[in-house]
């Protein structure tokens, strides 16, 4: 098994992700998240909206609908210009991608391809409930729409002044012709983006590009993934998507392929004059200061939840060799990203006194933090099962606590041991886990 097969082995055993539908026998391209699963997704979903809202004044949130009037779609393009080549194998009929190196041969069965045809990625679906009488729209294909289309009404119900940005987080849907690699190409996956408007002009909203670039590679490295396996591409012109002026990929090294992970785009004034033309709103903005009045341009960051949250599980797992003929699969995940911060045990089981200490501080610590609970096998046995879940801390409750107060904190990455009061623990763990300290440093 490869590293990629090992992690999807965990995700499903472990309860992080399972595939969709999966006892109608699954459908190609959706996945659920389990009970480990939802925890990493939901943590980093709040972490980008603490590094972009919560964090900056700058910047301001939304949740927007997932079925939008159809015209959204003509405005950005998306009905003319969001498809992939399709070829056909003309002998088993499977359906590939054209742009993805298959080359002439179908991949499956070796027959010959058809030429390559446009296949539209948006989703449709009806709206109403009279035959005949639907209306038939969309699913997102992007969650970027839904905040062009209330540029004016954030202007309007805020003090946001340019340059400013709207972040969102939300899902979106495609008709992919491949869904694959595991959660790597779903048909609805969930993206965490952020539209940054600025004055159309070309330094300026390039030195924006290039700072936001910075700023969305310094999160990924601050919430563990090893640098080395990131790095930016580059679309060459004829690769760039219908509303871009520039744009480069955060890709991450799936073990040995470069695979994409975040776009970081220059969107020009795309959106907006699209929206202008379309809706026949004015979408201009009037600078206060300057008199001027202008459609800003805008810089995108644009990265998916579910690949994250993929990049995340494969960068943190790895197999560590504990002892001669001993090795723990362990996910180093960030602690901020980590499921369960922090598991609890009483020793033994059947010693009621141990149970009840644990079990006052299992219910305390839980009022600022995820935590778990086990009591059943031996420590070590405990420790594994932690390990594998990327808890980064195991506290222990022995017969010593019941005289002195403290329990064993375990860490995950070093398997040390510290003894700790326990009136000290709520906030050593915090310390650990990140964040501001007891002192507010
Ligand atoms: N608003 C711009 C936009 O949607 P994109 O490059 O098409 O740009 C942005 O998508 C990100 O969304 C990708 O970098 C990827 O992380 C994620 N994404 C796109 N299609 C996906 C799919 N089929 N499955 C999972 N994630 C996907």
């Amino acid at each position: 098994m490869d590293i990629g097969e090992k992690v999807a082995s965990l995700a499903k055993r472990r309860g992080f992700i399972y595939p969709g539908s999966e006892i109608y026998g699954g459908l190609a391209g959706t996945w659920d998240y389990g009970p480990l699963g939802t925890e990493l997704k939901r943590n980093i979903k709040n972490e980008f909206w603490k590094s972009m809202i919560q964090e900056r004044s700058d910047v301001v949130g939304l949740d927007a609908a997932i079925i939008m009037n159809p015209k959204v779609w003509e405005a950005s393009g998306h009905l003319e210009s969001f498809s992939d080549p399709l070829v056909e194998c003309k002998r088993c009929h499977h359906r590939f991608r054209a742009d993805h190196g298959e080359g002439k041969k179908c991949p499956d069965c070796g027959g010959e391809l058809t030429a390559p045809k446009k296949f539209n990625l948006m989703v449709e679906t009806y709206l109403g409930v009279i035959e005949g009488e639907k209306q038939k729209t969309y699913l997102r294909g992007e969650i970027t729409q839904g905040v062009h289309v209330n540029f004016k009404n954030i202007l309007s119900s805020t003090r946001v002044k340019i340059p400013f940005g709207v972040a969102q987080i939300g899902k979106a849907f495609r008709n992919e012709i491949t869904p694959g690699g595991f959660t790597f190409r779903s048909r609805e996956f969930e993206q965490m983006e952020l539209q940054y408007y600025v004055k159309p002009d070309d330094k300026e909203s390039m030195k924006q590009f290039e700072y936001w670039k910075k700023e969305r590679m310094d999160w990924y490295v601050s919430l563990g993934i090893n640098k080395k396996n990131l790095r930016f591409k580059e679309h060459a012109k004829d690769e760039l998507a219908h509303y871009a002026k520039a744009a480069f990929d955060i890709e991450y090294n799936a073990k040995g392929e470069w695979k994409e992970m975040e776009g970081i785009h220059h969107r020009g004034d795309w959106d907006v004059s699209r929206h202008q033309k379309f809706s026949g709103e004015d979408m201009t903005y009037f600078d206060e200061e300057t008199k001027e009045k202008f459609l800003p341009y805008i810089i995108e960051t644009s990265g998916g939840v579910d690949r994250a949250t993929l990049f995340f599980l494969m960068d943190a797992y790895e197999e560590e060799k504990v002892k001669e003929g001993e090795t723990r699969a362990v996910l180093r995940l960030h602690p901020k990203l980590a499921p369960y911060k922090v598991a609890v045990f009483p020793l033994l089981a059947n010693k009621p006194k141990l149970v009840d200490v644990a079990k006052r501080i299992y219910d305390d610590l839980k009022k600022d933090m995820m935590v778990a609970w086990d009591e059943r096998g031996n420590i070590g046995k405990r420790y594994r099962t932690q390990d594998e879940a990327g808890t980064p801390f195991c506290v222990t409750v022995d017969f010593d606590s019941l005289g002195n107060d403290d329990v064993t904190v375990r860490d995950r990455d070093t398997m040390k041991q510290d003894r700790v009061k326990i009136k000290e623990l709520d906030w050593y763990l915090k310390e650990k886990i990140g964040g501001k300290s007891k002192e507010g440093k």
